[in-house]
């Protein structure tokens, strides 16, 4: 920004490379000098942090980086808690190529449907952070039992059979033991076991809140699925979106880059040392939203997946492995990791405590950091250490967007008042209609409206319409008969 009037002068290959967008005025093209971030200079000064309030233009910058990154097929995982990283839709009033290429470059995976965690994988601390973050108070006792009873190489079932045993023996101990020796023998090994773990693990209390979160985690099917697809995708150079709830993607991001990561670090590693690596693991970038949720700063909670976004801040780069970190509350992401993040993109900030740390972290001058809350959206600064300055910057239009979500209204118009619309349509045909006629009409009417629908769906349409006074209801002995109104 500020370069407007060099426009005229630049050489060719800097001409519209960024059309840039304004609400109501549609896509305009490129004013002044591009700004371009070399992505190679990421070698030298790896990390990037998005920062900026609700709406200040954070997911549409992210969305521009993004779409860089796939244009250099450059391996990348996002965690996506917002469901708004989709690429196959071009923004509106741009050409459909982009979109087209992007669609086919694109992994969308969902934690618990198409991914999820080996449990057999898991140590027992891997375990602790995964119920840590299923929710409530995690206490020191629930920590001692785990790791009493969890074992390397344990399967779902083995954990959560042991688990179960030593609740129930603590509960129950004549009938629970029955059961153990029908199972496995007077005098088994595997009853000694449990005992001994029982004992360990100490008050039931503690076992009961380990079985509820296994078992919350486990209704999200997230132990149902591996990571091979995600493998997979960043091994063919894809844009790997991982979607999920945050409080789930929080958890599952600390396994999954715990584990990434480590491939990464074993192949560099063992190609350093001259040895033949196991696996071949390409570098990539990790990016996220809602940064300050995967790695919050304090002691009062500890995020689970903090400690290894800690370590790829600090050692990434020697690995060829990136963060993009984007958060609306930079004073709440671990300050460990905001020091290393050596770009910052700032957009719109009020909170103070935020523009305080931004002033700390970054060189913006206190000019600067007075105009913060008032950019408009998609307006930022870029504070970089591959710059060496603060410049301003306008975020160019995307080629894509999020796929439109409907207006709740038009949705219930569309999805809710419509099917009824549609009742309508097709039962005038068969009126007046008795109610013990129904069922010899249905086929009738679920080939008419392409679904199936069942005599009692059938009746509570028509006891709408005839509420809604679209129909007229008369009852008779043997049943109500709808009609056409004035019939
Ligand atoms: N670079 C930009 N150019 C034009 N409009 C933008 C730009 N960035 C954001 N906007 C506008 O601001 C709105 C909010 O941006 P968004 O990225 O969703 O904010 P955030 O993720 O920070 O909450 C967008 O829907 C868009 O209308
Ligand atoms: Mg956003």
């Amino acid at each position: 920004m500020g370069t407007e009037d060099m426009q005229g002068t630049l050489p060719d290959q800097l001409k519209n490379l960024a059309p840039l967008y304004r609400k109501g005025e549609g896509i305009l093209p490129q004013k002044g000098v591009p700004f371009v971030f070399d992505h190679r200079a990421m070698q030298e000064y790896p990390h990037i942090g998005i920062f900026g309030g609700s709406g200040s233009g954070k997911s549409f910058g992210m969305r521009v980086i993004l779409e860089e990154l796939m244009e250099k097929r450059i391996p990348t995982l996002i965690f996506d808690p917002h469901y708004e990283m989709s690429f196959n839709t071009p923004f509106e009033g741009m050409g459909e190529e982009a979109a087209k290429k992007y669609a086919s470059n694109t992994e969308i995976l969902t934690v618990g449907r198409e991914t999820g965690v080996n449990f057999e994988d898991l140590t027992s601390d891997d375990l602790a952070s995964l119920l840590k973050a299923a929710g409530g108070n995690f206490t020191e006792g629930m920590d001692n039992a785990l790791k009493a009873i969890h074992r390397p190489k344990d399967s779902f079932i083995s954990f959560s059979q042991k688990l179960d045993y030593c609740i129930r023996l603590a509960e129950k101990e004549e009938e629970t033991r029955a059961e153990i020796r029908k199972n496995y023998g007077e005098n088994s090994s595997f009853e000694k076991m449990i005992d001994n773990m029982a004992r360990q693990a100490g008050h039931p209390s503690s076992l009961r809140g380990i079985s509820w979160r296994l078992h919350r985690l486990n209704r999200e099917g997230i132990f149902q699925k591996d990571i091979s697809a995600i493998l997979n995708a960043l091994l063919r150079r894809r844009l790997t979106v991982i979607r999920g709830p945050i409080w789930l993607l929080t958890v599952f991001s600390a396994y999954l880059i715990r584990k990434l990561y480590g491939m990464r670090r074993d192949y560099i590693d063992a190609l350093q040392r001259g040895e033949p690596p196991a696996d071949k693991f390409p570098p990539f970038v990790i990016v996220t939203d809602e940064a300050h949720n995967f790695a919050r700063k304090g002691t009062e909670f500890v995020s689970p997946a903090r400690n290894i976004f800690r370590e790829v801040a600090q050692e990434g780069r020697k690995y060829g492995v990136f963060l993009i970190l984007a958060t609306q509350r930079p004073a709440l992401l671990d300050e460990t990791i905001t020091a290393q993040l050596n770009t910052k993109i700032i957009f719109r900030t009020v909170r103070a405590s935020d523009i305080d740390v931004i002033r700390e972290e970054t060189d913006i001058s206190g000019e600067e950091a007075g105009r913060l809350p008032y950019l408009p959206s998609g307006t930022a600064f870029v504070s970089s250490a591959i710059v060496g300055r603060t410049v301003s910057v306008r975020i160019r239009c995307a080629r894509t967007q999020a796929p439109r979500s409907l207006n709740p209204f038009a949705e219930l118009d569309r999805d809710f008042g419509g099917t009824d619309a549609e009742f309508f349509k097709v039962i005038s045909e068969f009126l007046p209609l008795h109610f013990g006629q129904i069922t010899l009409i249905l086929s009738e009417i679920e080939n008419a409206l392409d679904r199936t629908v069942t005599v009692d769906e059938v009746q509570a349409s028509l006891e709408s319409l005839a509420a809604e006074g679209k129909l007229e209801k008369s009852e008779g002995p043997f049943g109500p008969t709808y009609q056409a109104v004035n019939e």
